[in-house]
């Protein structure tokens, strides 16, 4: 029989993404409903190393809903990559007496609960926080729609100067290995053309679509990159266009940590709220070893394997219909 769960530790790991806040919120509240201590970890895996933990209440978590990055600060940590690692911060939960944790971040996160659980007797359960909607189990990742009203935001911006000039920008969205962002990025900016790190996207081919627009008289002026694009940034596609192409005046804008900001979206906070919720009535029910996730509008459980092992792409369709509607 599973032991009884009266203190649960709280950690945001891995980069920030608006709505882990209103995650943490979600999980104090919920908490506190059942009687429940709650303590934040600092700083995620190091500050489990480092002790640096501190107690939670339903008032700490007052005026953080609205608010973007993470009040319990987040890191990647090397060091709980060793097993020496892992044991200094199973003497910190069990200092505390923390008898289960919730795990807030992406697929470093989860590969790490998913091997200290192997390690100790501790329940994690993981709630998808990462602004790159790249983790299997789940639709919507916690920050994903936050990041990508961000860019369409700057995008947007972007292509009045563009069509007053009638230049072509080349606009960087994040995204190292997930091309989410700039799909749903150029989709809803309405893009010419859009680079995501899972598409061998061919230069010769948008240099022809370029050259059509100006037959055309048809203004081409957005073409979104992701930064993990395999013919690389936006500056490196860029000049690589400018070297066979020159129809256009070209512009390369990065958006960058921008997308990483600012206060959480509506359906950020409503994610958030929702998973940080189930996750407290998860571990009560005795699961564990679990991630969190939203599909078609219902909590889906995912063991920490698949999550990480299994893929989440961007649907083929939905990259040809951006295609067609830019036509
Ligand atoms: O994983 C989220 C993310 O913002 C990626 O899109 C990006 O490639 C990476 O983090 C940037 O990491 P850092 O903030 O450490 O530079």
């Amino acid at each position: 029989m599973s032991k009884t769960i009266k203190r649960i530790g709280v950690f945001t790991s891995g980069g920030d993404a608006p709505g882990m806040n209103a995650a943490i919120r979600a999980v104090v509240r919920t908490a506190s409903f059942h009687d429940l201590h709650v303590y934040g970890i600092k700083c995620g895996y190091q500050g489990m190393i480092e002790g640096d933990v501190i107690p939670l209440n339903r008032s700490s978590v007052g005026q953080i809903f609205q608010r973007g990055g993470t009040m319990l600060k987040t890191a990647r940590s090397e060091e709980f990559k060793t097993k020496d690692g892992r044991k200094k911060a199973y003497e910190t939960l069990i200092a505390h007496d923390i008898d289960a944790c919730i795990a807030i971040g992406g697929n470093g996160t989860f590969t790490g609960a998913k091997v200290f659980q192997e390690e100790y007797d501790i329940p994690f359960i993981g709630l998808p926080g990462t602004i790159d909607n790249d983790i299997y189990g789940t639709d919507f990742t916690i920050g994903f729609d936050t990041a990508v009203n961000t860019a369409v935001d700057a995008l947007d911006k972007i292509r009045d100067t563009a069509d007053s000039h009638d230049r072509l920008f080349f606009v960087e969205v994040m995204g190292r290995h997930s091309g989410y962002i700039a799909l749903y990025t150029g989709l809803c900016a309405g893009a010419g053309s859009i680079f995501l790190p899972e598409e061998d996207n061919d230069i010769d081919h948008l240099i022809d679509q370029l050259k059509k627009s100006t037959r055309r008289k048809k203004l081409f002026n957005l073409i979104v990159v992701a930064e993990g694009n395999q013919n690389g940034g936006a500056h490196e596609i860029a000049r690589k266009v400018n070297e066979k192409f020159s129809g256009y005046e070209t512009k390369v804008t990065v958006i960058g940590h921008q997308q990483r900001g600012g206060s959480p979206s509506a359906a950020d906070r409503l994610l958030a709220s929702r998973l940080g919720y189930e996750s407290v009535n998860a571990l009560l029910d005795g699961k564990k070893g679990l991630a969190l996730g939203i599909i078609n509008d219902k909590v889906a459980y995912t063991t920490f394997e698949d999550a990480i092992t299994k893929d989440k792409k961007p649907g083929k369709d939905m990259i040809r219909m951006a295609e067609i509607l830019a036509l």
